[in-house]
């Protein structure tokens, strides 16, 4: 199966290309990137491929079956669009893209065509996450009626002044960018509920002096001084659903030490604390309140990479057209979601969704 990679930077070449590389029956045909040295680069390092500088190169080949789009979000519409009409199948890096509006674009088109789009919310391929996700299944949390996701660093904003900081080409900031993989793990292991209402606040504080900002390291960095920053580096969120109610609390920097990176299920039967990417710890009581007793259970397991997981599992749909855990269909909730607290915190009042977005 002939794929190609559309932007080698840091998310392509750490993880889509090498999990490429390692699946036997893809073969990576092309190397695309506005910056030729980042796809030459790929493809001297993996010893194949051929380099391109424009994504409709690669739509125009009818031996390429599917794509990767790797590139920052503003982009990640417009090249999944252009794909599904050339009759290519599509793995779209989160977020699916900067609004809702955009997402439902790609939904459209994707249900037009006929083609696969799936959105890299790869914590849907995370052995951990699975196994709560069939803990919740099983009934052992009971009924699951609240969940917290805390997803706070005391500095972790990225490139301060690139494209992760710049509205008009990420379309926000902690939320859309780390909050996605928090929301998304929370909707997943809890079946995908619809959103009912939301209320929500963002803050703009801590990287917009760009010259002033203090950190000790910085991912997709350093700082760009003439650059922008203008999304959220901390967000409060409630949102209820048609199953549990959901409280979001998360900061790319937050003026508090400790990260804090975890997700509580709380169900009346049990309940599951999912320390972000690892594993997780399961709290219930002795059945029947047998000796009056309290359990806590750490499973040990093998945890593989996630991007594996995932990079084969779509080979796999792409191979033999199933549907995916990651479909557009689905992520478009947690999209949705997202959007929803961002127009909420703009109107500074709560959002009901019953019946259509507002
Ligand atoms: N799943 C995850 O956990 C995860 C982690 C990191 C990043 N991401 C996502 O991956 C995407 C890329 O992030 P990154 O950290 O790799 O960014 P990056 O800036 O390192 O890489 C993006 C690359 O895309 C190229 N590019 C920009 N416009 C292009 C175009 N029109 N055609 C071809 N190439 C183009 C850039 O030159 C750059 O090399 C973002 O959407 C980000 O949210 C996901």
């Amino acid at each position: 199966m002939k794929v190609a990679v559309i932007g080698c930077g840091t998310i392509a070449t750490n993880q889509h290309i090498p999990a490429y590389m390692k699946n036997e029956r893809t073969e990576i045909r092309y190397f695309c990137d506005i910056l030729p040295e980042r796809a030459r680069a790929a493809a001297e390092k993996n010893g194949v491929g051929t380099v391109v500088t424009d994504y409709r190169e690669v739509l125009r080949d009818p031996e390429v079956q599917a794509i990767s789009v790797c590139t920052p979000n503003h982009m990640h519409a417009q090249i999944s669009i252009d794909a599904l009409r050339a009759g290519k199948d599509v793995l779209c890096e989160k977020p699916a893209a900067r609004s809702y509006e955009e997402a439902l674009a790609m939904q459209r088109a994707q249900h037009e065509t006929g083609r696969i789009l799936n959105i890299g919310v790869v914590n849907r391929f995370n052995d951990a996450v699975n196994m709560v996700k069939s803990f919740i299944d099983d009934g052992k949390l009971g009924e699951v009626y609240h969940v917290i996701a805390h997803f706070r660093a005391h500095r972790s904003i990225p490139g301060l002044g690139g494209p992760f900081t710049d509205k008009a080409i990420a379309g926000g900031g902690a939320l859309i960018d780390w909050g996605v993989h928090y929301l998304d793990i929370v909707m997943y292991c809890c079946g995908d509920p619809a959103p009912v209402t939301v209320s929500g606040e963002t803050y703009c504080r801590l990287g917009r002096d760009i010259r002033n900002y203090a950190y000790e390291t910085m991912w997709a960095g350093p700082p760009k001084y003439d650059g922008v920053y203008d999304v959220d580096d901390s967000v409060s969120a409630l949102i209820r659903t048609e199953g549990p109610v959901i409280s979001v609390e998360g900061a790319w920097a937050q003026n508090i030490g400790p990260a804090e990176t975890y997700i509580d299920f709380i169900g009346d039967k049990g309940g599951i604390r999912l320390d972000y990417g690892a594993k997780f710890t399961y709290y219930s009581s002795m059945p029947g309140g047998e000796h009056g007793a309290l359990l806590e259970l750490r499973p040990e397991f093998h945890m593989r990479n996630q991007f594996e997981n995932e990079i084969n599992a779509f080979a796999d749909a792409v191979e033999n057209r199933r549907r995916m855990p990651s479909h557009i269909d689905t992520f478009i909730l947690t999209q949705r979601i997202m959007q929803a607290v961002y127009d909420s915190a703009e109107a500074h009042r709560e959002l009901v969704l019953a019946g259509g977005r507002q």
